[in-house]
């Protein structure tokens, strides 16, 4: 089948995680292509099923994300769709942080409109050396509201890649059954 990823990123682990999925979706035989959202990616239309992912920053994802959806909605919305949302607040140790995260998810998707078959939530990670001043700033201080490590001279990745894994293959299983748009499962592993 002919697989579209789109995705949003500022520090690159939603790329990243794009990529890893690509080669999973390659391993098992599909075709796939991969696009950042701020780079005009190509219409639903030509492709089978289409994934979608995008990085949770001050409780908002990348507008590009915004905009490909809102773009391509009805597109979206008759071909099988998966959404993964990247962000910190999964990987803490908090309940409400975790809840948080996934009302961001729910709100985005309902208001833009898409339905997707399958959604999922993917810790991501705290690239401090890569921060400039005021980023570093800000995740300290949600690091540490969310139970995080503080010691801003390393990074740590959250990403838990046998979670994508199941994900990707899941979805690949799913749209061979349901090659059409139906009702969304957030799914967790
Ligand atoms: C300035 C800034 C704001 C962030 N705000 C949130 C947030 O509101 N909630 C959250 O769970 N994670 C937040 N994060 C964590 C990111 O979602 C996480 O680092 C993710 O891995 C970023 O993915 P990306 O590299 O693809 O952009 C924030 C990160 C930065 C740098």
């Amino acid at each position: 089948m002919k697989i579209l990823i789109v995705y949003g990123t500022t520090e690159g682990q939603t790329r990243k995680i794009s990529h890893f999925m690509e080669a999973i979706l390659k391993d098992a035989g599909h075709e796939v292509t991969v696009s950042d959202a701020s780079e005009t990616p190509p219409p639903p239309s030509s492709y089978d099923a289409v994934v979608i992912g995008a990085s949770i920053h001050i409780h908002k994802y990348q507008s590009a994300v915004v905009h490909y959806i809102k773009h391509h909605i009805e597109g979206l919305n008759k071909k099988p769709g998966a959404f993964f949302s990247v962000c910190l607040a999964i990987a803490s140790g908090l309940e409400d942080e975790h809840k948080e995260a996934r009302k961001i998810t729910t709100d985005f998707l309902e208001e833009v409109g898409w339905k997707p078959l399958m959604v999922t939530q993917i810790a991501g990670a705290l690239k401090y050396t890569e921060y400039d001043f005021f980023k570093r700033l800000v995740m300290k201080m949600i690091a540490k509201k969310e139970g995080h490590p503080t010691d801003t001279s390393q990074d740590y990745e959250y990403t838990d890649w046998d979670a994508v894994r199941e994900f990707v293959k899941e979805f690949a299983v799913k749209i061979k059954i349901q090659p059409v748009a139906s009702g969304t499962e957030e799914v967790t592993y």
